[in-house]
């Protein structure tokens, strides 16, 4: 059983797809708790340039991020000369900060902790505004990047929203920490899916754009969302598909959800 499929479920298929969230609901654990923990705090010892970047800009949102989920866990604060270092060692969500320079201006990635990238830089990312760091994602169109911004002036404190979206990898690789992925691996398929939520910080303003993901071997779907896979990557367009991993990872899916 695996935990969203978020392709079968109309609300959350459509883009932006968001949903509301309840606050008590911003943190998820679940049977891969360990496992994650433990090789989150193995990369911030050993890839920490990767996985940690912040603007100066951002010292007030990193720290009231880092009171905000060590009140909401209830953990004592470990130890790590950075709050998002902090908050990587506590919890399984990466988290991205995005903040506003002048009012109207698109919200830009102030600071993240990042151990599992699904296949980007976050060194090239940071500093840029949304709809820079989305250039590379085809269906990423004129009118989603405007309701996209829209949705970010628009979270309330106190009201997080979330959404999921999905790709399939032909790994279970959690950091992934580039975007030359393309030709990489060949290996067995995995469907790999971000529960991502959006929580405003009451004093800095700042964004927080959580990401918690889960990886399942495509095996482990039920017919039900094997089915709905297929007619999900089946209207695919060629740039979509080439996005996503390319004709042969399309056409080996697709097999294997027969
Ligand atoms: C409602 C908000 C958002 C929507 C609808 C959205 C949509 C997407 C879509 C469709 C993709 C293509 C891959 C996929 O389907 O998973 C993508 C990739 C990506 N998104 Fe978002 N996104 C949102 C918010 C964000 C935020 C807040 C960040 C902050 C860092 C972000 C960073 C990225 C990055 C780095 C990629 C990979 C881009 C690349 O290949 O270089 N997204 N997003």
């Amino acid at each position: 059983m695996i935990t969203y499929a978020p392709w079968a479920d109309p609300r959350l298929a459509r883009k932006p797809g968001t949903q509301p969230l309840d606050p008590a609901n911003w943190l998820e654990t679940g049977a891969d708790t360990a496992g994650q923990m433990a090789y989150r705090r193995e990369l911030i010892e050993t890839e920490r340039e990767v996985v940690l970047a912040a603007l100066p800009e951002s010292d007030g949102a990193q720290a009231e991020l880092r009171d905000g989920v060590a009140t909401h866990t209830g953990k004592a604060l470990p130890d790590d000369p950075s709050p998002l270092g902090q908050v990587g060692r506590m919890v399984q969500e990466d988290f991205c900060l995005l903040e506003q320079r002048a009012e109207g201006e698109e919200y830009r990635l102030t600071a993240a902790i990042l151990c599992f990238p699904s296949r980007w830089s976050l060194a090239e990312k940071l500093g840029h505004p949304l709809t820079h760091i989305h250039g590379p994602v085809p269906d990423y169109t004129d009118d989603l990047a405007k309701r996209v911004n829209r949705l970010f002036e628009g979270v309330q404190v106190g009201r997080p929203l979330w959404r999921a979206n999905w790709t399939v990898h032909p790994t279970d690789e959690l950091h992934q920490p580039s975007g030359d992925w393309r030709q990489a691996e060949d290996g067995p398929l995995h469907i790999r899916v971000e529960r991502q939520t959006f929580l405003r910080l009451p004093r800095s303003q700042a964004v927080v754009f959580g990401i918690r993901t889960y990886v399942d071997p495509l095996s482990a779907l039920t017919d039900a969302q094997a089915f709905a896979l297929r007619e999900a990557l089946g209207p695919l367009e060629a740039n979509e598909i080439e996005y996503r991993g390319g004709a042969d990872l399309h056409r080996a899916t697709l097999d294997a959800l027969r």
